[in-house]
């Protein structure tokens, strides 16, 4: 694709032609996707949507071709191997698969270090195989409730064997100092596990730079469909682990008792996988570099930097990471429910979203019943942001009657 103007960015989402006036503020939850995306999977359905990996014609092939070079795409994009790309549903998804593999080489008494930062994907799947013996530790936050490495060091024993952490929050917008965390962490020994699904929609990941050892996302919130997700691993330590699932087309060769399985990535990815989406993923990932991060990076500071400019104003409002580092705005309004509020903004066509985020120790650590976020992403604009200060203010005089 050719570079995309910025100005030009809202004709490329037929959901805004289809709805001029939303004001779509809850790009952490999912982005809106773009007609390339939504063009390459009916591509896909129309022309030649047939199964992968089986067919020995032609139309077979041409699938399968795209599935795998859909795989090189994110391969790339990530600086990773192909071997080390594994399709799976979403984040959720490639996490839990990534936990429940690498519980089975942990033995009972072992650590698991993460951070009450996370989204509950990132710590939901230990909780679960805490029950086997796996113990569940937590980092404590900087008086910012940021992770720094000093508090994480002050948590690692000699029983900790991996760190399952977050690369952006979804609530506070902080972006973790990853690379320090992670030298750090194999210098103990610790494998590393980062939930990156928060990041990517806004910066670059380079798997090898960062020297993660395992890493999610999803594809919806990088302008791609539902439905796919990624997760990779080093590839030595993928070929170690056992996969979770077990079925159609992971195996070279079934007996009655005993299979061999295929190598990585195939092994993880049991059963017809999600085709079409695939294919919308790596539109999704051609769309962002015709975009650019730098672009990304510059409308979404510019935005937020407008928008703590106005809600400065308005005295009821209450924001919890002014330091945000992406454009997340996570807030309350005095004395409001976070719900009640979100159902007023929808009265001005302000989507956002209140409540926990999925991160329900996030509102624990802050001593809040739950939040509103305004989530940014590339295509909003200022008359979003003055969407949103209506109906804050708006918001604020319907509850003063009372
Ligand atoms: C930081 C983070 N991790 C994981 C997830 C889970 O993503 P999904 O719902 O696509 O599995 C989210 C979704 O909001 C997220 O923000």
């Amino acid at each position: 694709m050719n570079k995309i103007n910025i100005e030009d960015i809202r004709k490329y989402f037929p959901i805004y032609n289809n709805n001029p006036d939303f004001h779509y503020l809850d790009n952490a939850a999912t982005s809106l996707k773009p007609s390339v995306v939504i063009d390459a999977m009916n591509d896909y359905y129309e022309n030649y949507g047939v199964n992968i990996h089986r067919g020995v014609y032609k139309m077979s092939y041409l699938a399968s071709t795209a599935y795998e070079d859909a795989r090189s795409k994110v391969a790339k994009f990530i600086n990773a191997d192909d071997r080390e790309v594994v399709f799976c549903r979403n984040a959720s998804e490639g996490l839990n698969q990534i936990d429940l593999m690498l519980a089975k080489t942990l033995k009972s008494g072992d650590h698991v270090l993460s951070t009450p930062l996370e989204h509950h994907s990132s710590i939901l799947p230990w909780q679960n195989v805490a029950s086997v013996g796996i113990i569940l530790d937590y980092i404590d936050l900087d008086e910012d409730y940021r992770i720094t490495l000093n508090n994480i060091k002050a948590k690692i024993t000699d029983n900790t064997k991996v760190l399952a952490i977050t690369y952006a929050s979804n609530t506070m917008g902080y972006i973790t100092d990853i690379k320090d965390i992670i030298s750090y962490a194999h210098q103990k020994g610790i494998l590393v596990v980062l939930d990156a699904a928060q990041y990517i929609p806004h910066a670059k990941v380079d798997v090898k730079d960062i020297d993660c050892d395992f890493l999610a996302f999803s594809a919806h919130k990088m302008f791609g469909p539902t439905g796919i997700g990624v997760f990779y691993g080093k590839y030595n330590l993928l070929k170690k682990l056992a996969p979770v699932y077990y079925g159609g087309d992971m195996n070279n060769d079934v007996d009655f008792y005993k299979t061999e399985i295929k190598k990585p990535p195939y092994c993880f990815e049991t059963g017809t996988p999600a085709i079409a989406e695939a294919i919308g993923l790596a539109k999704a990932i051609e769309f962002i570099e015709a975009v650019g991060y730098d672009q990304i990076q510059k409308v979404e500071k510019n935005l937020l930097d407008y928008a703590h400019s106005k809600l400065k104003e308005i005295k009821d409002v209450i924001i919890y990471n002014p330091n945000t580092d992406l454009g997340i705005i996570n807030f309350n309004i005095k004395d409001v429910h976070p719900h009640d509020a979100a159902t007023i903004f929808d009265n001005y066509n302000v989507a956002l979203r209140a409540g926990h985020h999925c991160a329900q120790l996030v509102s624990r650590t802050l001593g809040v019943n739950g939040t509103l976020r305004a989530s940014i992403y590339v295509y909003n604009t200022k008359e979003d942001i003055d969407a949103l200060v209506d109906g804050i203010k708006e918001t604020i005089s319907f509850f003063k009657q009372f």
